[in-house]
């Protein structure tokens, strides 16, 4: 079967692209990764995505007049490269509702934390102040609104007594890295199916029962 042809677009350091990347190495995987694209042209991931043989470009928020021109150019890169599906992986910039609307049910994004909790940004510091005894990640397909729309896998992740921001942010992060890869199977796969707010699943296995923390 052809493989689902995946552009990643960042912002940044690019480990969860190198997630992907990794996953896509292997040729039994249904995705292949053909165009990364970066809003900022200093952005790590670039260099991920080269080493890995893939096309990197730059699309620079800052050389359009406004975001309407900037979407326009995000939007025929992606399509000029053959892009069928998106993956936002560390992808900073808000998107209007007409390039969410171009790539709805065809564009999924990662965030730090279990949604609905904790959107935004400084997900970790907030859990810890908040004193939730989980937090973790979530993928999901993107709605007009921020860190929103319907979700795919999630992950949760103990908070532990003595954890900083850092520490927290290191744990989910390992959590993301083993999230991402599985969230695109399944839609690549064709085994995730958006039915409403909800995504359906087939043939998959939820864990057996509860976790408790602390556990005694
Ligand atoms: C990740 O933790 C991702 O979940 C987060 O940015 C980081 C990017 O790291 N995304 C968001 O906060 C989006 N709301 P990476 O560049 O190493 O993948």
């Amino acid at each position: 079967m052809a493989r689902l042809k995946v552009g990643v677009l960042i912002s940044g350091r690019g480990s969860n692209l190198q997630a992907l990347l990794d996953a896509c190495a292997d040729p039994a995987f249904p995705a292949e990764i053909v165009a990364v694209l970066s809003n900022r042209p200093g952005a790590a991931g670039l260099e991920r995505a080269r080493a890995a043989g893939v096309a990197a470009g730059v699309v620079d928020h800052r050389a359009y007049p406004n975001r309407a021109a900037f979407e326009e150019a995000l939007d025929r890169t992606l399509r000029d490269a053959g892009v069928g599906f998106v993956c936002l992986a560390g992808f900073m910039r808000l998107l209007t509702p007409w390039f969410v609307e171009r790539w709805r049910d065809r564009m999924i994004n990662i965030h730090p934390s279990l949604l609905p909790a904790f959107p935004g940004l400084d997900t970790h510091r907030r859990a810890i102040e908040a004193g939730v005894r989980f937090t973790g990640c979530t993928v999901h397909f993107v709605r007009a609104e921020m860190d929103d729309g319907p979700i795919l896998v999630q992950a949760a992740v103990p908070v532990l007594p003595r954890d900083d921001e850092h520490a927290l942010a290191a744990r989910v992060l390992e959590a993301e890295h083993r999230c991402y890869p599985l969230a695109l199977r399944l839609v690549a796969e064709g085994r995730a199916r958006v039915a409403g707010v909800r995504v359906e699943i087939s043939d998959a296995a939820g864990p057996a029962g509860a976790v408790l923390n602390p556990e005694a």
